[in-house]
């Protein structure tokens, strides 16, 4: 069975990952001397205080309020990524770090804040390194030692290494004095045999290991990106060369047709919402219930009251991890309606259910998925449908019809 599905759940927290980018803006228009002359570790905390203005508060409630229109400048510079996608599994983008650059493609992923990338002194038995690009720090001028190890826990094992700081450049935003892992070991077969070096985390400091500050944050703080908001679009059937676009610093309207949904962030740490409820062919299914959205991890994870209940309902086999469903049902079967934010967001079953075509046949599987956590986590099967929008400065996570 076809079985490269991504979901890289960050066990310290529980949660997952993936994806790619494209530019207008080429040239970074403020200073960002902020952490140049400062002891790294030092930069680091000095930036977290400063950033606390715009992170670091909770909010539990939804207040049913429209926020939508408090942005009126919709015309400000954004930076666009293209995004290759790799089978509907996963969105990756290039990045480079040091200098002179060395490239790496990375997930872009909203339910992990760290940023890692393979090491050129990997151990010689870890396969994932010895297949991807590898960042040697001796051959960077801008490379600084942290001398400091990390471990990030993935559910199949854990990429280990240790943190540097060097600059981090996304498509001509160099940002300056970003830590991250250099990882020598990686877990299993989790990273063998994908189009990815590594991981982008885009997450809140909250849930990053070492409280190392993302790079989001960094590309705000030192004013390479006008407001600090990042937005995805993630083609469905996208290719390597066109799987989508992340937008850095504001919102690419021309991706939208319509206004957006927005919601509050109710935790801070994924991307986490409430979901008022989620209904199918008039039976409810889940809800009210807490939801993330996340770029990295590939499909639709269900908690497990309503795990069971969802692939009965759309006539589901569990047969050796999977929920088979069977081909010629699937046309006529309901949609699945998420109702968040005072909208309704309907997945159709040639959405929710993903056909893989194995010879003679096809076999048609469920992306309802379980892996133990008590919310939704909506990946790439959810988000490839919609303009997504990921707003630091308001708390909120927004939604929009593709245009
Ligand atoms: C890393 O870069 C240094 C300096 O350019 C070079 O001498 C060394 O061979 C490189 N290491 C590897 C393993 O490529
Ligand atoms: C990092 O881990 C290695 C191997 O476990 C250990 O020898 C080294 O002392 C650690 N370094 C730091 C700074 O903790
Ligand atoms: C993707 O491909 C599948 C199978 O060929 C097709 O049913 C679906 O409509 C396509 N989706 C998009 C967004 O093009
Ligand atoms: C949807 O609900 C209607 C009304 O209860 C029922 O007749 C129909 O069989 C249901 N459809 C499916 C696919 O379960």
């Amino acid at each position: 069975m076809f079985k490269c599905l991504i979901l890289l759940v960050v066990l310290a927290v529980v949660s997952a990952e993936i994806h790619r980018i494209k530019i207008h803006k080429t040239q970074p228009k403020k200073s960002h001397h902020v952490a140049r002359h400062i002891a790294k570790k030092v930069a680091i905390h000095v930036l977290k205080h400063e950033l606390r203005h715009w992170v670091g508060e909770t909010f539990n409630y939804d207040d049913g309020y429209d926020y939508s229109n408090d942005y009126p400048n919709q015309d400000t510079d954004y930076t666009n990524e293209e995004l290759g996608n790799s089978m509907n599994m996963y969105y990756y983008g290039e990045i480079s770090i040091g200098t002179p650059p060395q490239y790496f493609n990375v997930v872009f992923d909203t339910g992990s804040a760290n940023l890692w990338i393979p090491s050129v002194q990997c151990l010689s038995t870890d396969v994932a390194c010895q297949q991807h690009n590898q960042y040697n720090s001796s051959a960077s001028s801008t490379f600084v030692a942290v001398n400091e190890n990390f471990t990030i826990e993935y559910g199949t094992g854990s990429v280990k290494g240790y943190l540097a700081t060097d600059t981090v450049t996304i498509n001509g935003l160099a940002i300056t004095g970003q830590t991250f892992g250099e990882a020598i070991s990686q877990p299993g077969s989790s990273f063998t045999d994908v189009e990815f070096d590594g991981i982008l985390g885009m997450g809140f400091q909250q849930i990053a290991i070492d409280y190392v500050v993302p790079p989001f944050y960094n590309l705000y703080e030192q004013g390479l990106i006008d407001q600090p908001v990042f937005g995805f679009y993630l083609a469905r059937n996208g290719t390597s060369d066109e799987g989508g676009q992340l937008t850095l610093g504001g919102t690419d309207y021309n991706l939208i047709d319509g206004d957006l949904t927005y919601v509050p962030v109710t935790k801070q740490g994924y991307w986490q919402f409430a979901v008022n409820q989620i209904t199918w062919n008039g039976t409810v299914v889940s809800g009210p219930v807490q939801a993330i959205a996340d770029t990295g991890t590939s499909l639709i994870v269900v908690p497990a009251d309503a795990y069971t209940k969802i692939n009965e309902l759309i006539g589901a086999i569990y047969i050796q991890g999977e929920w088979y469903v069977p081909c010629s049902t699937v046309d006529s079967l309901p949609v699945i309606t998420f109702n968040f934010g005072g909208t309704n967001f309907d997945l159709p079953p040639s959405v929710y259910i993903q056909t893989y075509n194995e010879g003679e046949y096809d076999s048609c599987v469920s992306t309802f998925s379980y892996i133990g956590t008590e919310f939704w986590i909506l990946g790439d099967v959810f988000l490839g449908q919609f303009y997504t929008e990921f707003d630091f400065g308001q708390n909120r996570v927004g939604f929009g019809n593709l245009a």
